[in-house]
Order: C-alpha cells, then structure tokens, then sequence
C-alpha cells in the first residue's frame, strides 16, 4: 500500500519564476532549464525589456513560456496558476529595487514588494503548490555589528524602505509557513549580484543612469557614461571606499536551483534562511582596478561625496550555505568583470 501519495505539484517540474526577465531572474531561468526544470515567467516587462527574452531563447534553444501579466493582478495570477496546472514550486523575484526611489516614493515599494508576494502566497495556498524560494538582500543587515555577517544577525536594519519591504517580505513568508503546515520556503539573502552569461546574451540592462556601480563602470569604459563618481573614500576601509561582496549572477542563479532540490527532498514545516554571497569583500577602487586590468581598458572615475545611506561595508558569512544547502560560489570577481564588460560591449 502507498502511505503517503504525492501531490501533482510534487511531480511537475514546472516552476513559477516571477521578474522572470529581470536580470537575477533571467539568469535563474537559465540555469533551471539546464537543470531539466521548466520554467514559466511572470513579467510584465515594466523593468526589463523583450531582449532578456530573446537572450534566454538564444541560449536555451526554445522560449520558456512567459505570462506578461503584473504579479500584484491577482485574477490574472490566478488564471495563470489555472491555465498552468500542476505546479512544483515558486521563485519570486518580482520586486522594485531602487534604494532611492524608495526614498521618495515609498508607498510604490510596499505596493509592489510587500503587496505582490501577498498575492503570490494566497494563490500558492489556494493551489496547494508548496515549494517557494523568496528573493531577499544582505540589506536586511544594514550596517552589520560583525564581519563577516551571518544569518543570525539583527535582520531589522535596514536603512531605506526598499531594505524595510525585504524585511517585512521575510517576516510575511515565515507567518505563511506557521499558517500553512504543507508551505516550505526558503529566504535567500543576495549580497551584490554582478556579471552577466558567459554567452554574453543576457546581462544586466539598467534604464537610464545606472544606480549600481559595476553597470556605471562597464558605461564609463564604453565611453557611455564620461566618469565614474566614487561616493566617497574617507570611509574606515582599505583604501577609504566601501566594501561590499560581489557575486556573478550566474552563481546566484544556480543557487536558486539548489535551493528548489534542496526543498524538494525535505518535508515541510521548514522555513529557511542563507546568505548568498562569495564571503570576500572589495571596495570599490578594487572594483575599478580589477575591471581595468582584466579587460584592458581605462575606466576614469573621480571621487565625489559619501551616497546617503550607504553601508561602509558588508560581507558574507557564507557557512551556512555550504554546510546545509551545499553550494559556494565558482566564479571570481575577475570572471563576473569580464563577463559584464563583454556583455556591455553587445549593448
Ligand atoms: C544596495 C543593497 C543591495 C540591494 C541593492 C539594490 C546594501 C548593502 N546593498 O546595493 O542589497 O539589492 O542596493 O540596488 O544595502 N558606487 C559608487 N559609484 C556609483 C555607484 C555605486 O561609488 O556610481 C558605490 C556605492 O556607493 C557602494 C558600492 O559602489 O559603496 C556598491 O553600490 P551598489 O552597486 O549601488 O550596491 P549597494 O548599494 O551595495
């Protein structure tokens, strides 16, 4: 006799990617594909464009199936989970994440962020889909006590009110999980995604000025953009910029996929929590110089005033990744500068 039957979700391998076409989203489609999962994007496109699309069905041989609706439309949502059927799990990446536009207007960050994962996680109850891996940031630490951070640190600093949804996100995903006994989730913090598929078809693609310094250096050296401006270098640091830990998204995505198998062989309640990052830190002029030397270009840059609500510096504890999910990074910051200088160079 079968004791427990499984439930049809549990047998598909179809995984709901919300910001499908964005640039973290994008590569996880990818790299689930390879994995022998299918993929099926939610975007609307309202922050990426119809290239990432046609990137990932460049690479992959095939178009993944893309619903262009808003993740916060919930009829929509749930004609989509109907139209779809069984389901395996989610990856929702679907967010706003300028740290200061969500300064100026803060009510559109907790529309979209808090409100659409809301939407998200009544339909997956409603639909008995079970497995959801939530998009979250180092930004939760703010400005951390210790380095490297680990996950048990103060999650409820973060500076701006993008860092606060993230917050919140989190806390509304573990309140589900202790609501709904069959919910697993598990809540990866990214620290600074970077690089681009070494295919060179999709990338990052930022709409105007870039906020985010390696696609404002990538834009200098391809003469885009006249100079980069370092905010600030009297900070307490190696050479007085900040430090951060950059990841190629190409690990990051990857990560995704193990998370989802991970789950998978795992029975709920569980509801967990790992840093994504590679566990170094590198300030920004380490930024700049190695981009320089790898890819053989001059990136002129001047520095200018501390950027309001920076973190001084902020790197992973990156154990708890390895020791329970069993992934780490394979790509160096070198690897992830050259793929987005190449990736540039196609734009
Ligand atoms: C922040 C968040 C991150 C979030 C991301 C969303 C923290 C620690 N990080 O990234 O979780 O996902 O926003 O956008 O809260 N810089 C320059 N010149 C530039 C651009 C950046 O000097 O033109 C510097 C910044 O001041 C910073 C570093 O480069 O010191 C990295 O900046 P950025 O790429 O914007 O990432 P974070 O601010 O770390």
């Amino acid at each position: 006799m079968v004791k427990r039957l499984l439930s049809p979700g549990a047998m598909s391998k179809k995984v709901i990617v919300t910001g499908g076409a964005g640039f973290i989203g994008s590569h996880t489609v990818v790299e689930l594909a390879v994995a022998g999962y299918e993929p099926v994007i939610i975007d609307d496109l309202r922050n990426s464009e119809e290239r990432a699309l046609e990137g990932i069905a460049a690479i992959l041989g095939q178009a993944p199936t893309i619903h262009r609706i808003d993740c916060n439309d919930a009829e929509a949502m749930r004609r989509m989970l109907k139209q779809e059927g069984a389901v395996l799990g989610a990856i929702h990446f679907a967010a706003d994440k300028a740290v200061g536009e969500s300064v100026t207007d803060p009510a559109k960050y907790y529309r979209n962020n808090i409100g659409s994962l809301a939407v998200l996680l009544g339909l997956l109850r409603e639909h008995g889909v079970h497995d959801l891996v939530f998009s979250s940031s180092c930004t939760v630490y703010g400005e951390p006590a210790s380095l490297p951070v680990d996950e048990t640190a103060p999650d409820a600093n973060a500076t701006s009110p993008y860092g606060f949804t993230k917050v919140a996100c989190e806390r509304l995903v573990r309140d589900q999980c202790t609501a709904v006994p069959s919910l697993k989730a598990v809540l990866l913090r990214y620290f600074n995604p970077i690089g681009a598929h070494p295919s060179s078809l999709i990338g990052e693609l930022p709409r105007g000025v870039p906020n985010n310094l390696v696609p404002y250096v990538a834009q200098t050296a391809a003469g885009v953009r006249e100079k980069l401006r370092v905010n600030g270098d009297d900070y307490d640091t190696v050479d007085g910029t900040c430090i951060r830990d950059y990841i190629h998204v190409v690990d990051l995505a990857q990560a995704h996929v193990r998370a989802l198998q991970w789950m998978s062989e795992r029975q709920a309640p569980l509801c967990e929590v790992f840093n994504l990052g590679t566990g170094a830190g590198n300030s920004v002029l380490e930024v700049v110089r190695t981009f320089e030397q790898v890819n053989g270009v001059k990136v002129p840059f001047e520095v200018g005033p501390r950027r309001a609500g920076d973190v001084v510096s902020v790197y992973a504890d990156t154990r708890r990744s390895w020791e329970v999910l069993g992934w780490r990074t394979q790509r160096s910051l070198a690897d992830a500068l050259r793929d987005a200088w190449r990736w540039q160079q196609g734009l």
